[in-house]
């Protein structure tokens, strides 16, 4: 069975961590993946956003949301008036899961024991960098944070308060908004940048 964090990662400060991170074991994710995709960002940000996992790209650079998803949600921050290089941005699940398909790798969800075996991770992040605010972008990095129940579709777009007390928004993952048919990816695209708009109202 995987093993858990049942107690803080011990280590404190951000490149300390970022090394841990690099060196993970406690799932089987780390064997297929070419390597560990830790957060990135000032140490004094004042917003974390938390996707779900790094997809193809991210896995051979080591660097989370710079793929297509991450092309997507670059335009989206711009326009929602948002400076990604202040912010930390980061994945709820720090290594690519995959299933080959002759020469792709295809995205798979990681499932609640891979979940809740990188949730350490994630909350050491969040305690060294201590924002003001977190943006959840999409189901996995809500159900980290939120709970697993949370009904994202239903209250995305609004600000929540974790079991720590800090608040937090959950939105749809750019991912989702790629996958949208044509006919609906104009006010997919359109709600994401909505629900980043009320990130710059909520620091102003
Ligand atoms: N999708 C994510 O959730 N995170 C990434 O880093 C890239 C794609």
């Amino acid at each position: 069975p995987a093993p858990v964090f049942d107690t803080p990662v011990p280590v404190d400060d951000l490149d300390a961590l970022h090394a841990a991170v690099r060196g993970c074991r406690a799932c089987p994710l780390w064997q297929p993946a070419t390597q560990a995709v830790p957060g990135e960002g000032p140490l004094d940000s004042r917003i974390v956003f938390v996707g779900e996992q790094p997809g193809d790209e991210e896995d051979l650079r080591g660097r989370p949301f710079t793929g297509p998803a991450g092309r997507l949600f670059d335009q989206a921050l711009l326009e929602a008036g948002l400076d990604r290089a202040s912010a930390y941005v980061t994945n709820a699940v720090k290594h690519f899961k995959f299933e080959p398909r002759g020469k792709r790798r295809l995205h798979k969800r990681a499932n609640a024991a891979e979940q809740k075996a990188c949730s350490g991770w994630l909350h050491r992040e969040l305690e060294l960098v201590r924002p003001e605010r977190v943006v959840c972008l999409g189901a996995t990095a809500a159900t980290a944070l939120l709970g697993s129940g949370f009904p994202l579709l239903r209250e995305r777009g609004r600000w929540h308060r974790n079991s720590d007390g800090m608040p937090v928004l959950a939105t749809v993952h750019p991912s989702w908004v790629l996958r949208q048919p044509a006919a609906d990816y104009e006010s997919a695209y359109r709600s994401l940048v909505e629900d980043l708009k009320r990130v710059v109202v909520a620091l102003r």
